[in-house]
């Protein structure tokens, strides 16, 4: 049987930290890295961009423009084809709360189950999302689940807007992440929810290190590699 990638799944709630770990722990391996919902992100901006009314008849032009920002080279997909105009404006609200109303749509995730797939390449690939260890990637070698008190996950994500040069407000915030936690918990397809073989993590008083180095000694074990 063919040989496939060794994946790491980090799952969890939005502002709970996924998207630093996943980015640590792929520049510490030097393995490829996934955001998941910056895809879903990604259709929610073509959506609006090109008034595509949103329907089962719509999935194969939404699938055409989202081929368009995907970079193949011999046939295989190298990575999603981004700039910081792209990344800020799929940064905000209302980009956020449509991603996770088309993220209850089974034909938008058939759609995405099949593109997610693509990125698993050696020598590895860690990603993270909502349903990666559970749906997209079962068979992860590590599955990690990220938590966080809401209030700081609010503050974290005000944060993070606010370094990216847009304005938020904590309020607005918090009522949007509570829609978005239950939505994405709820959904019939797909929701959030603990893998069984997950190692969960809340990083309510942890700061980046901290929840970084707890994730990469698990790693190390599990990979039998030398912690230096
Ligand atoms: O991680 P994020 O906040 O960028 O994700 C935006 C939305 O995309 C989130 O509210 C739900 C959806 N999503 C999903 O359903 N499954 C994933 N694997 C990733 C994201």
């Amino acid at each position: 049987m063919k040989k496939l990638a060794p994946v790491i799944t980090i799952d969890g709630s939005s502002g709970a930290g996924k998207s630093i770990l996943c980015k640590n722990i792929a520049e510490a391996l030097k393995w490829n890295s996934l955001e998941s919902g910056f895809i879903y992100r990604l259709v929610s901006f073509i959506i609006l961009k090109n008034k595509i009314s949103i329907g089962i008849k719509n999935i194969h032009i939404i699938e055409k423009h989202l081929n368009s920002y995907l970079f193949f080279e011999n046939n295989i997909l190298k990575n999603i084809i981004s700039n910081k105009i792209l990344e800020k404006k799929l940064m905000l609200q209302d980009i956020a709360n449509l991603s996770s109303k088309i993220a209850t749509l089974p034909y938008i995730r058939k759609l995405l189950f099949d593109k997610q797939k693509m990125f698993r390449r050696f020598p590895g690939l860690v990603t993270n999302g909502r349903d990666m260890g559970t749906v997209i990637f079962p068979d992860a070698k590590i599955k990690f689940f990220l938590d966080a008190d809401i209030n700081i996950r609010v503050k974290r994500r005000v944060l993070e807007l606010h370094n990216k040069g847009i304005n938020a407000n904590f309020n607005t915030i918090l009522f949007d992440m509570k829609e978005r936690d239950q939505r994405d918990r709820k959904r019939l397809y797909s929701p959030l929810l603990v893998a069984k073989d997950a190692i969960i993590i809340n990083s309510t008083n942890s700061s980046i290190e901290e929840v970084f180095n707890t994730s990469i000694q698990f790693i190390y074990k599990k990979f039998k590699l030398n912690l230096t």
